[in-house]
């Protein structure tokens, strides 16, 4: 059993200690304008640990990181606004510090009083959080535990990093697992050993290469897979379609051709895109237009599932049990070719309002709901990490969970 922070309040363990919280404030930003904010989902996910330990009197040293600068300080990938945009939520000021575990760091911490917080700059501006030579992540992870008595791991999107404030922070200090990272694997644990059928997932996202380890699981899992955006092409051109100018990995179409035969095989049903939007080019004002999927103009590319698709996809939503979505099908940066992944949100927000367990894997198709103007509580869970939940559901050994076990 893990211990969570939860256990550490009311066993009455952290009234006046220093604890270092491992969130994952890595939020997009819009680095083109002013540098804010454009989705504060992540903030949002990580305020109620942070809220409970200040609550209970800790002194909350909150690390994180943004980006993936290569261990030098960059200004765009500061964790300033961030500060400002938890000190909101949180309603109560937030101490910025302007480096991870010099000066700053240390008066930020030292000036805490029982029941405030601090927040360390983006711990990817030091080259120990990521190295992969043990010795300097070591001594990095030496540096961040003498800021604190007690560990808690709450960055649900960054337990499958081997990672200094992750991993080997954890070997340093007492530690505990956060209430965000407790709530995603719960969730997913149910979505893997006990899924109420039928289960169906909706997959999209660019690169097939991406979702392969995870596609293997499924086919063992699931009852339906719902196959859309750009890994889509690759499917088609394995069934033998021309794609035209859409992504296609012709590396794995041998592979892709596998996942079709076992499926069959084993009973599930993959469901293919029919017809796509395809454009001239991968832009807002390319000219568009909706066509069958074995007539994809050789000069065009695929940027959207078509009408027809979308109300298959909708109606095997509509009659699931549990539905696990990763991965946009389509576009939805570009309001032209948003309509399927519109069409897939809304009928995941339908069956959950009927009681199906809903699951959206972070990233992209995260970010597209909450584009929609779709509120978290319009499905069952919104996970904030794509990458870790995925490696979940490939059931592999997180090294960010395991080292938590006693
Ligand atoms: C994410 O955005 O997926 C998490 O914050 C992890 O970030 P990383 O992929 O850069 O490790
Ligand atoms: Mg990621």
């Amino acid at each position: 059993m893990i211990k969570t922070a939860a256990d550490l309040i009311s066993a009455g363990e952290i009234c006046g200690k220093r604890v270092l919280v491992r969130s994952d404030l890595n939020v997009p930003m819009d680095f083109d304008g002013d540098g804010t904010i454009s989705d504060d989902g992540r903030v949002r996910a990580s305020l109620p640990t942070i809220q409970a330990l200040a609550e209970a009197g800790a002194r909350v040293v909150v690390c994180a990181h943004l980006g993936r600068p290569k261990g030098a300080p960059e200004a765009r990938y500061s964790l300033a606004p961030v500060a400002r945009r938890l000190e909101e939520l949180l309603g109560q000021p937030v101490s910025f510090a302007t480096d991870t575990v010099g000066e700053s760091a240390r008066s930020a911490v030292g000036g805490l009083a029982d029941g405030q917080v601090a927040l360390l700059e983006n711990l990817r501006f030091n080259v120990g959080e990521t190295s992969k030579d043990d010795a300097v992540r070591g001594a990095f992870a030496d540096q961040l535990a003498s800021l604190a008595d007690v560990f808690v791991s709450d960055g649900f999107g960054v337990v499958h990093r081997k990672h200094a404030s992750v991993y080997d922070v954890a070997q340093r200090l007492p530690h505990a697992m956060g209430g965000r990272v407790q709530a995603e694997v719960e969730v997913l644990k149910a979505l893997t050993e006990s899924p109420e059928r039928p289960f169906v997932v909706v997959l999209g996202g660019a690169k097939v290469a991406d979702k392969l380890g995870v596609i293997e699981s499924l086919l063992k899992i699931a009852d339906t897979l719902l196959i859309g955006g750009g890994m889509s092409y690759t499917f088609l051109a394995a069934q033998g379609y021309e794609v035209g100018k859409s992504i296609l990995d012709t590396d794995r179409l041998d592979m892709v051709k596998g996942y079709l035969r076992a499926a069959e095989e084993s009973g599930v049903e993959i469901v293919l895109p029919t017809d796509v939007v395809v454009a001239t080019d991968f832009s807002a004002d390319a000219e568009h237009a909706v066509v069958a999927v074995d007539q994809i103009p050789p000069d065009m590319e695929g940027m959207d599932i078509g009408p027809e698709t979308s109300k298959v996809f909708a109606a095997r939503i509509a009659g699931a049990r549990t539905v696990f979505w990763n991965g946009p099908v389509g576009v939805f940066e570009i309001a032209a070719f948003a309509e399927g992944n519109m069409a897939v949100a809304k009928a995941v927000v339908a069956v959950t309002k009927i009681g199906a367990l809903t699951v959206i894997g972070g990233g992209d198709s995260a970010a597209a709901v909450r584009q929609f103007g779709f509120t978290d509580d319009q499905f069952g869970h919104i996970s904030t990490g794509g990458g870790a939940s995925l490696e979940y559901v490939e059931g592999k050994a997180l090294p960010g969970l395991k080292v938590l076990e006693d």
